[in-house]
């Protein structure tokens, strides 16, 4: 049966206190809500809906890059999970198969327990993930009776002894789609806090004499978002579960517990990592490269064998062939870089390809902006820029050339040829010397002026 999803993401946040829609705040550097949606689309959902509301224009533009097909539906006034959920209604019309609803502030759920409660769904008409919570606070209690969940209550509505139940609501749910929405129909307002709960739909499927149970998984899938200490403490269980992924992989990590990582980080087997080396998004290393400290790479892919640090920066677009070396303090963003080059010192290679085999002098620069337009550098393979080399873009050089130490390169350079551009040296005898003499003798001057 085909299943759709069901993302809430309409809610305000209050207590993020910001201006940013709470499901955007980024785990790993990745929104909140795009953890919700890749855990999700594990199950290969017919539909994706995303319920919007709080920071709707913002939230509907990450969503879209994530997921181009993704339904967006606004709900207006946030009246409820109930209300939110029945802003679905239209565009599942017609869909006659299971929803999951997720919610987007919920980031950690994984995609084998979504595949458990769909398992779960085909023995029961509607499923509740739950979780055993260490402090169950002001979640909504389950209330079972053996395997069935008779109903929900709320932290508000709960009485005494209900409160003393620690069995929770994650706030995840599937059922069938028409199912769900006849019963959402059905739920009103008359509670503690006047909303539309969806947790209500459970007595209500109770009533009609339906299946309904809860299956349980670790509470750290349903670790909500609420403040900013709990932002963090999101990234750090994130960090913490990531880091012992790669270990597990066979990826060395010199120092763990200093390598921050992103939702995306992909990294190869035997592929070693220094200390203090921090990932953005989209970046891939292949195996059996190797990672030096403090370096930071974020969009970019690194092959294998490649040497890159310490205190490199590889910026989107960076595109390492297998064997290059990029050394301390160099930058390279938007470029690609064939076999085995090296940019070993203190460059800024951008919007550039560089050949096989090519080497880079330190303190060269693609001067790629204009102050109004980018502009491309093209250099052949088994190139070699001399130290302090100034490449205007656009400009090209040619397989085999070099370029002098220092020159600053506006025109093209054909095929192994030298292009030198700078003034030429001049050396004047015994010069040093006197101007030594008439420096120092000023120095003194002044000196006594001051007595
Ligand atoms: C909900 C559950 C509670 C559960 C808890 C788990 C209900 C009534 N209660 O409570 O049983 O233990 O989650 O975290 O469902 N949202 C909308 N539109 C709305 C209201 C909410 O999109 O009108 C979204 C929020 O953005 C959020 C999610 O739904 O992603 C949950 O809403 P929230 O207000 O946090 O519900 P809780 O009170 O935490
Ligand atoms: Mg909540």
């Amino acid at each position: 049966m085909s299943t759709a999803l069901i993302v809430l993401a309409a809610g305000k946040g209050t207590r993020m206190k910001s201006d940013l829609p709470k499901v955007l705040h980024p785990i790993a550097q990745v929104p909140m809500l795009i953890h919700a949606m890749r855990a999700g689309a594990g199950l290969e959902a017919a539909r994706t809906v995303i319920v919007t509301g709080h920071g709707s224009d913002a939230v509907e533009i990450v969503a879209r890059t994530e997921d181009p097909d993704a339904i967006i539906v606004k709900q207006e006034e946030q009246l409820g999970t109930a209300h939110a959920v029945d802003q679905a209604r239209v565009a599942l019309e017609g869909f006659d198969g299971d929803v999951v609803v997720l919610y987007g502030d919920t980031p950690f759920i994984q995609p084998e327990t979504l595949e458990r409660m769909i398992e779960a769904r085909s023995r029961h008409d509607l499923v509740i993930l739950g979780f055993d919570a260490a402090d169950p606070a002001r979640y909504g209690r389950l209330v079972m009776q053996g395997e069935t969940l008779e109903r929900i209550v709320e932290f508000k509505d709960a009485t005494a002894r209900e409160r003393a139940i620690t069995f929770c609501n994650s706030g995840l749910m599937a059922c069938r789609s028409q199912l769900l929405f006849q019963l959402i129909s059905e739920v009103g307002n008359s509670n503690a806090s006047g909303e539309y709960y969806l947790t209500d739909v459970v007595e209500l499927a109770r009533k009609r004499g339906l299946g309904v149970t809860a299956i349980a998984c670790d509470e750290s899938e349903t670790l909500g978002i609420n403040s900013r200490a709990e932002l963090a403490n999101a990234d750090a269980v994130f960090q913490t579960r990531a880091r012992a992924e790669l270990l597990e992989l066979g990826v060395t990590l010199m120092a763990p517990e200093t390598v921050y990582l992103a939702q995306d980080t992909a990294i190869g087997r035997d592929t070693v990592i220094e200390p203090n080396v921090v990932f953005g998004p989209g970046v891939t290393v292949e195996s059996g490269a190797h990672i030096r400290a403090f370096s930071h790479l974020e969009g970019c892919h690194v092959s294998r064998g490649a040497v890159v640090g310490p205190y490199a920066r590889l910026r989107p677009g960076a595109e390492l062939a297998e064997n290059t070396k990029i050394g301390n303090f160099v930058e390279i963003k938007n470029a690609n870089l064939g076999e085995g080059a090296k940019v070993n010192h203190l460059s800024y290679v951008g919007d550039a390809s560089v050949g096989s085999g090519s080497n880079i002098g330190a303190g060269t620069i693609t001067c790629n902006y204009d102050g109004v337009m980018k502009h491309r550098t093209e250099i052949g393979e088994n190139v070699f820029i001399g130290s302090n080399t100034m490449l205007v873009a656009p400009v090209k050089v040619g397989s085999g050339a070099m370029t002098a130490s220092g020159s600053v390169i506006t025109k093209n350079v054909e095929d192994n040829a030298l292009a030198m551009s700078r003034a030429p040296q001049e050396n004047k005898p015994g010069r040093a010397r006197k101007l030594f003499d008439i420096l120092k003798a000023r120095k003194e001057k002044r000196a006594r002026g001051a007595e």
